[in-house]
C-alpha cells in the first residue's frame, strides 16, 4: 500500500477493516511486512475514542512488530490488530470468535497473539475459529504467559549492555532501578536479585509493590517514577508504560544504562540522540523485550520452553552486535537496531525471489 487510508504514506502491505454489527466487532488488522514470513503480532483491545486513533496505533504497532521479529531472528513478518471497544464491557465469546474468523480469512498472512486488553484465555477462544493464533493456554499446547521470557530477554540485554559499558557482564553490586513491577518487572527483579544487584523499584500499584517486597525483602522502594529517574543508578529499567524516556526524564536521569521491557520507551524521534549526548547507553526496547514474541512464536512449532529460552538467550549477542554497529557507524543504538532489522528484512526477504521448483 503506498497511499494509506486518510491519505497517509505508510508502507504497509495490507490493512483490513473487519466488522460484525451483531457482536459489535470492529477491528483493524494491519500487515506491515511479510518479507520474512507470516506477520505475527498481538491483538490490542482498547476503547479508542476515534477510529482514526485505532488506525494510527495499529499502523505504528504493526511496523514495530516487523522490526522486532526481524531483529529477533524469527522467520516472521510484522503485523498487529486492534479491536475497538472496552474489553471489560464489550468482550464476548461471539465477538472473539467473529474476530477469529476474520484472522482465518487472511489465510495465515497474519498470526495473532495477546496484547493490551487480551489474554491467554481470549486466544483460546479465538483459536476455535482460526489456526493462526499463538499465546494460547499451556493445557492447549500454548506458550502461556510471555512475560517469563520477556523478562529473561531483558536481563540478557542488560548483561550485554553492562559488558559494553563496563567490560563485565556481571551485575553484582550494580544499582538497578525497575519502574513498574507488573508481570515482566516482577520476574526481572528476581533475575537481578539472583545476580546480586541492588534493586530499587517503584510502581503505582501498592499490590505490585507488596508482591515484590514479600518475594525479595532486600529490594528498596521509592515512591514514584519521578523519584526513580533522579535516583543514582547504574541501570534504569522502564517496565511500565511507553514514553518513559522524554524531554522531562532524559535531562535528569542519573544512570549509565537504560534497558527495560516497556514498548516505545522513546517519547519522540530525537530522544535517542539526547541519550547519547548525556552519555547514557540505551538498549533498544524492541530488541531486548523480544523474549515474549520468541516465546509465543515457538508455539507455532509445538511449544518447547527450553528451545524458546535458548532463542531468547540470543538477545545477548544481538544487543552486543547493535552496540558494535552503532559505534562503527557513529549512530545511536536505536538507529543501529533499525538498520540491522532493515538489513535482515531486505537481505533474507529478497531470497524469496529465487524460484523453488
Ligand atoms: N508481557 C510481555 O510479554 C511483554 C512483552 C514485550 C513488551 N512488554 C511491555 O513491557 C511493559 C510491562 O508489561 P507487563 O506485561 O509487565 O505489564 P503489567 O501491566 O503487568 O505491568 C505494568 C506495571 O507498571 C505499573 N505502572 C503503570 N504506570 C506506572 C507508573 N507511572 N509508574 C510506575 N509504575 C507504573 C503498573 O501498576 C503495573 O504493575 C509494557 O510496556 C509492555 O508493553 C511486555
Amino acid at each position: 500500500m503506498t497511499e494509506g487510508v486518510f491519505g497517509r504514506e505508510t508502507g504497509h502491505e495490507q490493512v483490513v477493516h473487519c466488522q460484525d454489527p451483531v457482536t459489535g466487532l470492529k477491528a483493524i488488522i494491519a500487515v506491515y511486512s511479510t518479507a520474512l514470513g507470516p506477520a505475527l503480532g498481538g491483538t490490542r483491545f482498547y476503547p479508542y475514542a476515534r477510529e482514526e486513533d485505532a488506525l494510527t496505533d495499529v499502523l505504528a504497532l504493526s511496523k514495530g512488530m516487523a522490526y522486532k521479529n526481524a531483529l529477533a531472528g524469527l522467520d516472521l513478518g510484522g503485523g498487529k490488530a486492534v479491536i475497538i471497544g472496552d474489553p471489560a464491557k464489550d468482550k464476548s465469546e461471539a465477538l472473539l470468535r467473529a474476530y477469529g474468523r476474520f484472522v482465518q480469512s487472511l489465510g495465515g498472512r497474519y498470526i495473532t497473539a495477546c496484547d493490551v486488553g487480551t489474554y491467554v484465555a481470549d486466544m483460546d477462544v479465538v483459536a476455535r475459529e482460526t489456526k493462526y493464533v499463538t499465546g494460547r493456554s499451556p493445557d492447549d499446547g500454548g506458550a502461556g504467559d510471555s512475560s517469563v521470557l520477556t523478562a529473561f530477554g531483558v536481563f540478557q540485554g542488560m548483561r550485554a549492555a553492562a559488558g559494553h559499558r563496563w567490560g563485565t557482564t556481571d551485575l553484582a553490586g550494580r544499582r538497578v532501578g525497575v519502574s513498574g513491577v507488573g508481570k515482566v518487572g516482577f520476574i526481572l527483579v528476581g533475575h537481578l536479585v539472583d545476580a546480586g544487584a541492588h534493586v530499587v523499584v517503584t510502581d503505582v500499584s501498592g499490590a505490585a509493590i507488596d508482591r515484590v517486597r514479600a518475594a525479595h525483602p532486600g529490594v528498596e522502594v521509592v515512591p514514584d517514577a519521578e523519584t526513580l529517574v533522579r535516583t543514582p543508578l547504574d541501570v534504569f529499567a522502564p517496565c511500565a508504560l511507553g514514553g518513559a524516556l522524554n524531554d522531562e526524564t532524559v535531562p535528569v536521569l542519573a544512570t549509565e544504562i537504560v534497558c527495560g521491557a516497556a514498548n516505545n520507551q522513546l517519547a519522540h524521534p530525537g530522544v535517542e540522540k539526547q541519550l547519547v549526548d548525556r552519555g547514557i547507553l540505551y538498549a533498544p526496547d524492541y530488541l531486548v523485550n523480544a523474549g515474549g514474541v520468541i516465546q509465543v512464536s515457538d508455539e507455532l512449532h509445538g511449544f518447547d520452553f527450553a528451545r524458546a529460552k535458548r532463542k531468547a538467550t540470543a538477545i545477548f549477542d544481538t544487543t552486543k552486535a547493535v552496540f558494535a554497529l552503532g559505534d562503527a557507524e557513529g549512530v545511536p543504538p536505536a538507529t543501529a537496531a533499525d538498520r540491522l532489522a532493515e538489513r535482515r528484512m531486505s537481505e533474507v526477504g529478497r531470497l524469496r525471489s529465487i524460484l523453488l521448483p
